[in-house]
């Protein structure tokens, strides 16, 4: 293989397997995963409490934590830390994560949709 293309070839691998590349993609997914099955409860800003309480720095806070946010007893006593491995399971099934919660959300059973927002859940910051 003539070096120049050997280079182009590798600059292209290096390019797609950047992590940061792949996650920003990821979010924007996410962003719409969020948009269409979220919003209608939860706002991305800070301070900014709905139906459901603000999402803004979600990933890696301690459950029942939003101040003026009335949660259930299930949700604020639940001693969870939202950490990636935590929302997972709770975004596929919240009434199993949190038994008497009182976010009524089915759940999100696609485990690529899952995982593109909870990458955009970790760019609220
Ligand atoms: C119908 C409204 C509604 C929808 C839709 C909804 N939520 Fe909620 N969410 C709530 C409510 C209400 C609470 C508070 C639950 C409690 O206190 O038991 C909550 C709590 C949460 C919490 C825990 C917050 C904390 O501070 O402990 C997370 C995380 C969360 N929601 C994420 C999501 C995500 C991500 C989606 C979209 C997939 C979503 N929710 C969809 C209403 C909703």
């Amino acid at each position: 293989m003539p070096a120049r293309v050997l280079l182009a070839v590798t600059a292209l691998a290096a390019l797609l397997s950047t992590p940061f590349a792949a996650r920003a993609q990821d979010a924007a997914a996410g962003e719409a995963v969020f948009k269409r099955q979220c919003a209608i409860c939860h706002s991305p800003v800070q301070g900014k409490n709905m139906i459901g309480p603000s999402l803004f720095g979600i990933v890696g806070r301690t459950a029942g934590t939003v101040p003026n946010f009335r949660y259930s007893p299930a949700n604020k006593n639940s001693g969870i830390v939202w950490t990636p491995e935590k929302l997972d399971p709770y975004l596929t099934n919240p009434r199993e994560v949190v038994p008497g919660t009182i976010m009524t959300y089915a759940g999100l059973k696609d485990a690529k949709q899952r995982a593109d927002l909870i990458a955009y859940l970790e760019t609220l910051k």
